[in-house]
């Protein structure tokens, strides 16, 4: 019989109703489409020939059928077995659209180079967004790993970890709050200590050995904002269940100013991807356990994910 999960990451949701990063931007071309499913509520998104996203419960309204082999006419999607049109609100187009109702269209948007899907019915809430005005955007390739989704996204506030696994020491007591949007906020400074490697030696040469972190989960993404004295740089991370366990979306950012700002663009890129391989050798094939553990930013987080409503499955 397999053992029970720990009633602490019980309490946690699965699906909590928020956005979700699903894609690049780049993964969906004009004439595209994908799909996937959130809460076992299956999706399609294409691009139109304009450009822009459209989002739609993944059957088609008519006899059910898929509709990622579905093909993009100028901004609308044509279903592949009886060539009835959706636009990109899931209205249905033509002659049929009088007969039959659409399908829902869910709330769809782009940003840091992310594609953010809203699977709840209600008004979708605020976009996570940054301070960082002006600043390049690059992603990186989509992380898989076998884990809970729940185990990245608190790995970024486990600050015991900071130390063992990162060479990071705390300068001072870091600091919880919530946002505006109601999202949660931790903030602290680190210095480097020894047998950090190549990208620790560049981020203690570069800050000064005063690097300042500002880290704001909403829900399943985390905005990750470094004060590194001489460059700021920013980390946008979104995680989601998948089959095959969790699966993270990142894009990085830098000021976009000065000469070399894509010199820039590309070290930070390397500077953020050499931080994260050491989470992800430690968290692959991790289960999730919370009971009793007392880190604070862990205890933190996991309460404010205990707030977040859960989608309906
Ligand atoms: S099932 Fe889509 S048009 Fe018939
Ligand atoms: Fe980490």
């Amino acid at each position: 019989m397999p053992a029970r999960e720990p009633s602490a990451l019980r309490a946690l949701p699965v699906w909590p109703d928020t956005w979700y990063v699903v894609a690049r931007s780049a993964d969906i071309a004009r004439g595209a489409v994908i799909d996937g499913a959130i809460a076992r509520r299956p999706y399609v998104i294409f691009r139109t020939a304009g450009g822009e996203l459209g989002a739609l419960d993944a059957h088609c309204p008519h006899m059910g059928a898929h509709l990622r082999s579905g093909e993009v006419l100028g901004d609308r999607l044509r279903c592949p077995l009886h060539h009835w049109t959706l636009d990109r609100t899931g209205q249905v187009c033509g002659a049929q659209g009088a007969r039959r109702q659409g399908v829902h269209a869910w709330p769809v948007a782009e940003r840091f180079g992310l594609v953010f899907l809203y699977p709840g019915r209600g008004a979708p809430p605020e976009l996570p967004r940054t301070d960082a005005e002006d600043y390049a955007w690059i992603t990186g390739e989509p992380v898989v790993l076998d884990t809970d989704w729940r185990a990245m996204v608190i790995n970024g506030f486990d600050l015991q970890h900071m130390l063992t696994v990162h060479q990071r020491a705390l300068t001072a007591p870091a600091r919880f709050s919530r946002t505006g949007q109601g999202a949660l906020r931790l903030e602290y400074a680190t210095r480097v200590t020894p047998g950090g490697g190549l990208e620790n030696w560049l981020v203690k040469w570069v800050s000064r050995d005063r690097i300042r972190v500002r880290q704001t989960c909403h829900g399943t993404i985390i905005v990750l904002e470094s004060d590194l004295g001489r460059t700021r740089s920013c980390a946008v991370f979104g995680f989601v269940k998948t089959d095959a366990g969790a699966q993270a979306h990142i894009a990085f950012g830098t000021p976009r100013n000065g000469p070399l700002w894509r010199l820039r663009l590309r070290i930070t890129r390397w500077s953020f991807l050499s931080f994260l391989r050491k989470d992800y050798a430690v968290i692959e094939k991790m289960r999730l356990k919370l009971d009793g553990v007392d880190d604070p930013g862990v205890q933190n987080l996991s309460a404010y994910l205990r707030s977040l409503p859960e989608l309906e499955r």
